[in-house]
């Protein structure tokens, strides 16, 4: 009797050790479920894309070891798969009213860089035949935003594509929304030229954007001089750090499994450093918490500032990336450290169902106003759906926390849905790290051996001498 009480307690020791590090399949379900409702805006709609494919349709991904150009057709038992990737596709090329000539994937937005996101999605569904069967030209469509962005939105005069189309503007959330889609269209067409301009790119925005003066943090966003279009921010922002090494990311990755891999071999090396470059910048700023604050370089007591796991998941998810790409395991020790944090055991002390009235018990509840509430109907109705339970940095529905807020980059949010694109990529990158040997991870024990770390040997331990004894 006391070896099975023991048994059991121990076996909760182990669950909870497992649970603390990974999601089940039924919890990444539900924040899939959040993700296709909350992704709206064209950024999201482009970056729900891109997590999709990553993490449901690896094959026809960009980090696919198959290789580029992806197959011709869909297999009969990846359409399932694939089919939400489309529909995004389908939906927003059947919206565009002009039929030629340069124009924006989504009309009348702002940003010139964000609708430019889309255009993956849009150059698979031409590339595996979609057209052929609702009628669409996906090829148009993808051609007409690709001129939209060389030959009608504003340039910096050294060729930098702006961020904004009524001025020129750089952010730093356009490396990941307008090379990965120049690349992938130069090795769909087999145009070098437009894979060159991806990297192109990319320096172009590191030369602006990156601070020497802050151990080479990106800024969020620089020149521009109409506050009525943008509000200014030089502070660098986390996520936007997260948005251009995951940008970079991607065009090695389409680079390195393209037919060009050889002639772009010494750009895949620049923009492997580059992205080591914001890693280093990144955690040399991170607290004890293994959590970001929004502006990472602004400790959490600074006033306004708050924790942002939407940051913390997207550049835990870019080392593990990095890891698999380019044979860089220098972060892993930090990546691991905030994963055993973002997946913590415990209560979330918010939920969308109820935002403010159950008392916090995160660890990361800062002094910041409340924030705004944009939980959608739809959030709340299917909420009952496989809560998400026991976890420190998920609501019960699903959703991450604490996070800034999408739309409004310095205060805190509730709903992010590219918090959860960043979940599903997370999780596309760390359980491949995990099936190919977590390789690099004996330096990451070494240093992170964390309370959970040690929960896990010691129970291991004595769910062993409990197995020999019986
Ligand atoms: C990916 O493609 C390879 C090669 O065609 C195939 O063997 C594998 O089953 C595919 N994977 C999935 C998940 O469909
Ligand atoms: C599709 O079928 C192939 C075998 O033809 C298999 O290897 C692959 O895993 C399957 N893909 C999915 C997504 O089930
Ligand atoms: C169509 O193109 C014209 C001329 O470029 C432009 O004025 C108009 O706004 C565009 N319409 C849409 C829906 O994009
Ligand atoms: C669309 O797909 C066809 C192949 O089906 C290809 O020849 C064409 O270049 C593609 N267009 C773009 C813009 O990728
Ligand atoms: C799609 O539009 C392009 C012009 O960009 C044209 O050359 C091509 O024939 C069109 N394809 C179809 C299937 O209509
Ligand atoms: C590559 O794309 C650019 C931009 O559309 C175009 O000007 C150039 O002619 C293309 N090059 C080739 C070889 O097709
Ligand atoms: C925004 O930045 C521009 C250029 O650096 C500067 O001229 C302007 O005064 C700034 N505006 C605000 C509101 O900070
Ligand atoms: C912004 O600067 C441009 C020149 O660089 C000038 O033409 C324009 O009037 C300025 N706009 C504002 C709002 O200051
Ligand atoms: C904020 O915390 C840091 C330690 O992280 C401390 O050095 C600093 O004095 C604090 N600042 C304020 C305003 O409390
Ligand atoms: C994550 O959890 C799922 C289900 O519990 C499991 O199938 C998967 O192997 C785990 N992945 C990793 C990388 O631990």
């Amino acid at each position: 009797m006391h070896a099975t009480f023991g048994y059991l307690a121990v076996a909760a020791t182990l669950l909870r050790a497992v649970h603390s590090q990974n999601l089940s399949a039924t919890g990444l379900s539900t924040v899939t479920s959040r993700l296709a409702e909350g992704a709206q805006k064209s950024w999201e709609l482009g970056t729900r894309a891109e997590a999709l494919l990553e993490l449901y349709v690896p094959n026809f991904s960009v980090f696919s070891s198959t290789g580029l150009p992806p197959p011709a057709s869909v297999p009969s038992n990846t359409t399932t798969a694939i089919a939400p990737v489309f529909s995004i596709a389908h939906n927003v090329v059947s919206a565009l009213k002009n039929t030629t000539g340069p124009q924006p994937l989504i009309a009348g937005d702002g940003a010139a860089g964000d609708p430019a996101s889309i255009g993956v999605a849009v150059l698979l569904a031409n590339w595996t035949g979609l057209g052929a069967a609702d009628g669409l030209n996906y090829s148009a469509a993808a051609q007409d935003q690709l001129d939209y962005l060389l030959n009608v939105v504003p340039h910096t005069s050294d060729g930098a594509i702006s961020h904004r189309v009524a001025q020129v503007q750089l952010w730093s959330d356009s490396v990941y929304m307008v090379p990965p889609f120049l690349a992938y269209y130069g090795v769909l067409t087999g145009n070098t030229t437009l894979i060159t301009e991806a990297y192109n790119q990319i320096s172009l925005y590191r030369k602006y954007l990156r601070d020497t003066s802050a151990n080479n943090l990106w800024k969020h966003i620089v020149l521009g001089n109409d506050t009525s279009d943008t509000p200014n921010d030089s502070g660098h922002w986390s996520t936007g750090n997260g948005w251009a090494a995951a940008g970079m990311l991607r065009v090695i990755a389409t680079m390195k499994n393209s037919p060009y891999s050889k002639s772009f071999s010494s750009q895949q090396s620049d923009l492997a450093s580059w992205v080591k470059e914001i890693h280093t910048a990144m955690f040399a700023n991170i607290d004890s918490t293994n959590i970001f604050t929004n502006y990472a370089d602004q400790p959490i007591n600074t006033t306004g500032m708050f924790y942002d796991t939407a940051s913390t998941t997207l550049i835990a998810s870019t080392v593990y990336q990095a890891a698999l790409l380019v044979n860089d395991h220098s972060h892993l020790p930090n990546a691991e450290k905030c994963r055993q944090a973002l997946y913590a055991s415990g209560t979330s002390g918010s939920s969308s169902s109820s935002p403010s009235s159950s008392p916090s018990s995160s660890s990361l509840s800062s002094s910041s106003p409340s924030p705004a509430s944009t939980t959608s109907p739809a959030a709340s109705a299917s909420a009952t759906i496989a809560p998400l339970t026991d976890f420190v940095h998920f609501t019960s529905d699903g959703w991450l926390t604490p996070v800034v807020n999408p739309d409004s980059f310095g205060v805190q949010g509730q709903n992010s849905p590219e918090g959860e694109a960043f979940v599903l990529e997370f999780q596309a990158a760390y359980s491949q790290w995990v099936a190919g040997g977590s390789v690099g991870a004996s330096a990451a024990r070494r240093t992170a051996a964390s309370a959970t770390g040690w929960a896990w040997v010691v129970g291991c331990t004595v769910f062993g001498t409990l197995l020999a004894v019986a």
